[in-house]
């Protein structure tokens, strides 16, 4: 089964939790791509639904399929957020931001009452790290964070699109800090979060509920422990 199939059948795994009525937050990259497109057909079907994107492409392809899009500040709950990941470990700690749109997908898992993750087989790491931990930065600050990355333990680079360095869609720069191994997500998440300048870095902690990962045997399900 290829990588592709196997994000097909979490993401149609993660759709059968959408319910009419809800407001469902709508995650970036190609997994949640997937799932948006699955959403689209059943909204096609007669599905009532509201979504709120987590990105700018991903609003663009919800309209585009004909799915009700609104912002943060027009509902009072989000229902159920379906998202992909970077990487994710046995403790459903994640690391996001890979398409960069992570600040968004954070604001919009947060106010969630429920997380869904979808994604390949290969997500699933015992330790993360071996994927570069975006960080969101101001420009302003963006030279003076290099030097303060490092000394954490990271080979840190600001994302480039092509000569230009990557905008994020709230016009920020991203910090790829190659950890390779990160041995406390959490402390490495409180230091980041409170580093003046830093905006919102890519680890997850505590925020899925539900991973669903596509694999050769099936969809497999991990769900937080209450
Ligand atoms: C977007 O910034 C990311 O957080 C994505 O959700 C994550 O990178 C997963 O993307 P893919 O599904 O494309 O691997």
């Amino acid at each position: 089964m290829t990588e592709d199939e196997q994000k097909q059948m979490a993401a149609a795994a993660a759709v059968e939790h959408i319910k009419d009525g809800m407001v469902v937050g709508l995650g970036t990259g190609s997994t949640a791509a997937k799932m948006v497109d699955l959403v689209g057909a059943r909204v096609k079907d007669g599905l009532d639904i509201i979504a709120v994107p987590t990105s700018e492409a991903t609003a663009a392809q919800a309209r585009g399929l004909g799915i009700k899009v609104v912002g943060l500040d027009e509902v009072s709950v989000i229902d159920l957020t379906i998202d992909g990941t970077d990487e994710v470990d046995p403790q459903m700690r994640l690391i996001k931001g890979g398409g960069g749109a992570h600040l968004r997908e954070k604001i919009v898992a947060s106010l969630s009452d429920k997380m869904i993750v979808i994604a390949e087989n290969k997500k699933m790491v015992d330790q993360l790290g071996a994927f570069k931990l975006p960080v969101e930065v101001i420009p302003f600050a963006s030279g003076a964070l290099l030097p303060k990355m490092e000394a954490l333990g990271a080979e840190p680079a600001i994302r480039m699109n092509g000569d230009e360095p990557f905008r994020t869609d709230e016009n920020n720069l991203i910090i790829d800090c190659a950890f390779g191994k990160i041995e406390d997500p959490e402390a490495i998440a409180l230091t980041l979060s409170l580093m003046p300048g830093v905006v919102e870095h890519g680890l997850f902690i505590d925020m899925a509920d539900l991973v669903l990962i596509g694999t050769d045997e099936g969809v497999k399900s991990f769900e937080k422990a209450e």
